[in-house]
C-alpha cells in the first residue's frame, strides 16, 4: 500500500504530463515566489474575468491577484517560462476586441495594488498601477487637491493612461499622459525599470499612447493641483432639449469655441422602461473653483449658445470634485454585452446626427427596449488648447490636435443571438461618422476603437517609431493584446 504521502507525489508528478503543461508550470513556478498578501487563483478553464463587456469575453486559466512589485515581475517571468500569455488588469474597462487570451493564460491583476500617497504640498501623487478613477479623485479631493483623471469612477487609471486619458480637466492641464511624471514599468523580460523625461525617455514616450505595448506600470507619480475644499468642485449637470432641436444643438456644439474650463458631452439615450422614449441630452461641465453664484454666471455665460436654444429641463449646479463622476454611473455597469464602435471628428454635422438619431430610435423599436434598451450614443468635446501647445510628437498618443469630437455608438444588450444585429447597427453608425467627419483619416482615440481598425488608425504616423522601439523593449511581441504593434 503506498502511503498518502507518495500517492499526493505521484499525482503531481503525473498532472503536468496528463493537464496543461504549461499551465501546471506556471503554477509550480509562481507559487513559491509569491508574497503572502498575493493570490493565485486557478481552475484549468473557464475563470471568466468579470470585465466592462462580455462581448468576446476571454476566459482564463490563472489569475494572479498581485499585490508587489516583484509579484507582477514573478507573473511575468513565470509565465514567459511556461510559454504562456499574460495580460495585466487594472479597471476591466476596455472593450476591443483585439484579444486572443486562451485557457492556459494568465490575467495579472493589479487592483490590489492602488495605492495612493501624496506628497506633503499635494503638489505630486504616487498612484498604484491598479487604482481606480473613484479611489484617486476621492483620495484627492479628502486631501484638499485635484488630479487629472478619466470621467468615469471605475476605470483604471492606469488603464485609461496607457492610451492617453481623456479628462473634463483636460483644457487647464492636458491628458493624463502630460500629467504623468514618471512610470514604474515591468518590462517584457521581467526587468523592472523607471521611466520619465529623463530615464528610459523612449519608453516614457511610447507608454503615454501605445502602453499596452511596451509593460505593466506598477506605479506611477502624477501632478496634483492643490485646491482648498470650497474650490474644489465644477459646474456640470444635464440638459434635455426636445428632439427637433438636433440639428441646431448640434451646429451650437460645432460652432462653440471651447476654452481651458470647458467640455461638452451629448448623447442619445431613452428613459428606459415601459416606453424607452429616446432622449437627447447634454452635459456642459465648467472647472470654476468659485461659489455656485458665480461658477452659474460664468459657466451659463460660457454655455450661451447652447441655452439659447431652450432646453426643456436643466440639471446643472456647482458639485464639489468628489461627486462630479456621479452622472456617469450607470456607464460604469458591469455585464452584459456592449459592442462599442468609436471614431473622431474633426466637425459635427447636422445631417449626420439627424440621420444617425432615425437610426437609434429605429434600433430600439425594431430589437424592444427590453433588449437594447441600454444602447446610447456619446459624443464628448474638450478644450485641446493645452494639448494642442504640447505637440502631436511630444507622446506617442498621435491624434491629441486632431480629434476635435470623439463619439462611440454602443449596442448593449445579453441576448447573444443580438451579436450581429449589434454588430451592424453600431458599426452602420460609425461609417456615418467617418463619412462625414472632415478629417483626412480615420484616426481614432485607442481607448475607444473596435479592435478592426488599422495600425495608423489608431498609431498615426508613430507606426515605424512604435515598432523599433517594440523591438528593442519587447522583442518577442509578449505585449500582445491590445492593438499589439506587430
Ligand atoms: C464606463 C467607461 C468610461 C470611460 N471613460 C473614459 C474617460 O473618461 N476618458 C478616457 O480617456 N477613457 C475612458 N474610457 C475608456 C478607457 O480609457 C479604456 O476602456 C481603458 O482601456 C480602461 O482601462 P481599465 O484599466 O479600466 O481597463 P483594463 O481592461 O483593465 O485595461 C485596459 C488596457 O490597459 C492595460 N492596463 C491596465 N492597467 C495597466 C497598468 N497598470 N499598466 C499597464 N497596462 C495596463 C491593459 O492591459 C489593457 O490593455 C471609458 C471606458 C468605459 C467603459
Ligand atoms: C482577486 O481580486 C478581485 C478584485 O479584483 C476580487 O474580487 C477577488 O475576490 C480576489 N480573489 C481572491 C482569491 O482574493
Ligand atoms: C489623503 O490621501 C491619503 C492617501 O495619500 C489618504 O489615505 C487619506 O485618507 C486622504 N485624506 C486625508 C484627509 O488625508
Ligand atoms: C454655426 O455656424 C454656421 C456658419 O457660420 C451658421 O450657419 C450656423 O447657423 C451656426 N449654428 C448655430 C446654431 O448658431
Ligand atoms: C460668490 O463669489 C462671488 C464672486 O467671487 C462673490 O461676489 C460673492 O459674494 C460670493 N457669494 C457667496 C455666497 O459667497
Ligand atoms: C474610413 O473608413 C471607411 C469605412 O468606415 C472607409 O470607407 C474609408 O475608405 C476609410 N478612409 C480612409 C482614409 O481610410
Amino acid at each position: 500500500m503506498p502511503s498518502l504521502v507518495s500517492v499526493v507525489g505521484l499525482a503531481l508528478a503525473i498532472v503536468p504530463v496528463i493537464a496543461s503543461p504549461a499551465g501546471t508550470s506556471f503554477e509550480s513556478c509562481l507559487r513559491p515566489k509569491l508574497s503572502k498578501a498575493a493570490k493565485l487563483i486557478t481552475a484549468q478553464s473557464d475563470v471568466i474575468v468579470p470585465r466592462w463587456t462580455e462581448y468576446k469575453e476571454f476566459s482564463t486559466g490563472h489569475i494572479v491577484n498581485v499585490s508587489t512589485e516583484a509579484d507582477v515581475q514573478a507573473s511575468v517571468q513565470c509565465a514567459n517560462q511556461a510559454g504562456v500569455q499574460f495580460f495585466a488588469q487594472s479597471g476591466g474597462n476596455a472593450w476591443a476586441t483585439t484579444w486572443s487570451l486562451g485557457e492556459n493564460d494568465v490575467v495579472i491583476n493589479l487592483r490590489h495594488m492602488n495605492s495612493i500617497e501624496f506628497n506633503m504640498e499635494r503638489t505630486l501623487v504616487k498612484v498604484g498601477g491598479g487604482a481606480t478613477v473613484a479611489e484617486l479623485t476621492d483620495a484627492a479631493y479628502a486631501n484638499n487637491t485635484q488630479v487629472v483623471t478619466a470621467n468615469c469612477n471605475c476605470v483604471g487609471a492606469m488603464g485609461a493612461t496607457m492610451g492617453a486619458g481623456y479628462s473634463r480637466m483636460m483644457g487647464e492641464r492636458g491628458f493624463m499622459i502630460d500629467n504623468i511624471v514618471s512610470f514604474r514599468v515591468v518590462l517584457a523580460s521581467g526587468e523592472i525599470v523607471d521611466a520619465s523625461s529623463t530615464t528610459n525617455a523612449d519608453l516614457w514616450w511610447a507608454m503615454r499612447g501605445a502602453g499596452g505595448n511596451f509593460g505593466i506600470v506598477v506605479s506611477s507619480i502624477m501632478k496634483a493641483y492643490p485646491t482648498p475644499a470650497a474650490q474644489n468642485g465644477a459646474w456640470v449637470g444635464n440638459l434635455i432639449f426636445s428632439e427637433d432641436k438636433i440639428e441646431n444643438v448640434v451646429s451650437a456644439v460645432n460652432n462653440l469655441t471651447l476654452t481651458s474650463k470647458m467640455a461638452i458631452f451629448f448623447y442619445f439615450a431613452n428613459g428606459g422602461a415601459p416606453d424607452y422614449t429616446p432622449v437627447f441630452m447634454v452635459t456642459p461641465f465648467y472647472l470654476s473653483g468659485g461659489n455656485t453664484t458665480a461658477a452659474t454666471a460664468e459657466a451659463r455665460k460660457a454655455f450661451a449658445s447652447i441655452f439659447d436654444l431652450a432646453p426643456e429641463a436643466d440639471t446643472t449646479t456647482w458639485t464639489p470634485y468628489n461627486e462630479v463622476n456621479a452622472g456617469s454611473e450607470s456607464f460604469c455597469v458591469t455585464g452584459n454585452r456592449k459592442v462599442s464602435y468609436g471614431a473622431a471628428q474633426g466637425q459635427l454635422d447636422p445631417t449626420t446626427w439627424r440621420a444617425i438619431y432615425t437610426d437609434y430610435t429605429n434600433f430600439l423599436t425594431e430589437n424592444g427596449g427590453d433588449n437594447v434598451g441600454s444602447s446610447l450614443i456619446l459624443m464628448e468635446a474638450y478644450s485641446l488648447q493645452f494639448a494642442e501647445q504640447k505637440g502631436d510628437y511630444s507622446s506617442a498618443y498621435a491624434w491629441r490636435s486632431t480629434n476635435r469630437f470623439n463619439t462611440v455608438a454602443i449596442a448593449w444588450y445579453t441576448d447573444e443571438s443580438l451579436d450581429e444585429t449589434a454588430n451592424s447597427w453600431a458599426s452602420q453608425v460609425r461609417d456615418d461618422w467617418r463619412a462625414t467627419s472632415g478629417l483626412k483619416s480615420n484616426s481614432t482615440y485607442i481607448n475607444f476603437a473596435f479592435g478592426d481598425e488599422s495600425l495608423e488608425d489608431i498609431y498615426g504616423d508613430n507606426v515605424p517609431i512604435l515598432q523599433s522601439l517594440k523591438s528593442y523593449y519587447d522583442p518577442q511581441n509578449k505585449f500582445n493584446q491590445f492593438f499589439p504593434l506587430v
